[in-house]
């Protein structure tokens, strides 16, 4: 077999797949217009999911997308590979239509190629995606976070949340001279949020994890950091709302030792409220990091925060190449936009409200138990007894034609109209029906 490098071993490694217009009946692509597809006498041609587990060391870069991931076992049926999103709907390379309520963990509010997020991106990547300066849209950009933000005096971006989370624990680690954070949430891979293996024993040794929402392991922590506290870092809301207690006591325990209260906005942020969850709980933090649907699927993260904490960035190193590409910033202009027009985040906890209403009525009419709803309107998650049920119930779904999140939040999108809504009733009602069947 020769071997092509462009496009690797064998003939079944063809490019791009085709658009879905170019798909056949069957959903796949027209073989009299494809050169590159494989005779059935010479070899089968391989799944993208087989060629990404060949090629790609975990199958998937994002780890929620591997197939064990999405469905809970390596060899479930279920798409794993899309040609197509738009609005909530995805099409996968074997041209079978499915509704997403995960929308991207989270990444997408808006829906999924929304024409407006588009059209800026195509303006402003076609007039130069980056060059030897900064882009104008950086400070645009920063000057209208700092508008919206509570907490935000100055911002400075970055392409992902975990880079944004990580950047708010540098700068409040230089600016307080110490080591010492406590933690409680996930913040992405970099080695100082975890405790995967590959992360030095010293970096996790200067870490304490916390329970959310827990006062007294929260206070415990502080006491026995004291003075070498350099942050407290929380993820805001995890399934639900914290007490209120909780927020202000890292607030005062923060102010007490002069340490730094961050704010993981990468869920929260231009969902629950356009500047995060700090703009309705009542307690500010000195920084906040922000990603998601900040720029509704394009690459976009920000640190943002108190102008004395900020300015520490000059006295450490916190820079990308890529951290000012004109695109991704377009695209979160255009997101800010839409919520300068209309509320944004109402019209997600309505959705997300009636999203989780349909599952629970079809719950509730299935007659299955070991299965509820949890998390806040916005974003919610199917909680299973069993995960093997879980992984039966995702794959009856999938044949349904809904996609729901494995162990996670789906997440409420603009994109969800009332028809989607009907859908996603049938699909999991179907689903469930089907499982009580298994189960029988
Ligand atoms: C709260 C929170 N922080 C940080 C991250 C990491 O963001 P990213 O995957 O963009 O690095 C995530 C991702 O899910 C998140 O939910």
């Amino acid at each position: 077999m020769a071997f092509n490098r462009f496009f690797g071993r064998g003939r079944d490694a063809s490019p791009t797949p085709p658009p879905p217009d170019e798909l056949d009946a069957r959903g796949h692509p027209d073989a009299d217009d494809d050169e590159s597809l494989v005779a059935p006498e010479e070899a089968p041609a391989r799944s993208w999911r087989e060629r990404a587990e060949a090629v790609l060391p975990t199958g998937a870069s994002t780890g929620s997308k591997r197939t064990e991931a999405l469905y809970g076992s390596a060899d479930a049926v279920g798409p794993t590979h899309f040609v197509s999103a738009r609005g909530c709907r995805v099409i996968d390379t074997d041209g079978e239509r499915y509704l997403d309520c995960t929308m991207a963990l989270g990444a997408v509010a808006l829906g999924y190629a929304e024409p407006k997020v588009t059209q800026a991106v195509i303006e402003a990547v076609s007039q130069g995606q980056v060059s030897a300066l900064s882009s104008w849209r950086e400070v645009e950009l920063a000057e209208r976070l700092c508008a919206i933000i509570p907490c935000a005096e100055r911002a400075q971006f970055l392409k992902t949340g975990a880079e944004a989370t990580s950047a708010a624990v540098r700068l409040a680690r230089t600016y307080t001279g110490r080591d010492q954070v406590i933690a409680s949430g996930y913040f992405g891979w970099h080695d100082w949020s975890s405790d995967a293996a590959g992360v030095p024993a010293g970096t996790k040794r200067d870490v304490t994890r916390v329970p959310f929402d827990d006062l007294g392991a929260l206070e415990s922590a502080a006491a026995a950091a004291g003075n070498a506290l350099a942050a407290i870092v929380l993820e805001p809301v995890v399934e639900h709302e914290p007490s209120a207690e909780w927020l202000a006591r890292a607030r005062t325990l923060c102010d007490a030792v002069g340490a730094a209260l961050i704010f993981d906005e990468v869920k929260t942020g231009f969902r629950v409220a356009p500047g995060g969850y700090q703009e309705v709980c009542g307690v500010t933090p000195d920084l906040a990091s922000f990603g998601k649907a900040m720029a509704n699927g394009y690459p976009l993260a920000a640190v943002v925060g108190l102008a004395p904490l900020m300015e520490s960035a000059r006295r450490t190193w916190i820079s990308s190449t890529l951290a000012s590409e004109a695109g991704a910033l377009a695209a979160a202009l255009a997101v800010l936009d839409w919520h300068f027009d209309a509320d944004i985040p109402a019209t997600l906890a309505e959705t997300g409200r009636e999203m989780r209403a349909a599952v629970d009525r079809a719950i509730d009419a299935s007659g299955l138990h070991g299965v509820h709803t949890a998390g806040v309107d916005t974003m919610w998650l199917m909680r299973w007894d069993d995960p093997a049920r879980e992984s039966r119930f995702l794959q009856h779904a999938v044949r349904e034609g809904v996609l729901f999140k494995r162990g996670a939040y789906n997440f409420a999108a603009i994109a969800h109209d009332e028809e989607a809504l009907r859908e996603i009733e049938a699909a999991a009602s179907a689903a469930l029906v089907a499982l009580a069947e298994d189960e029988a």
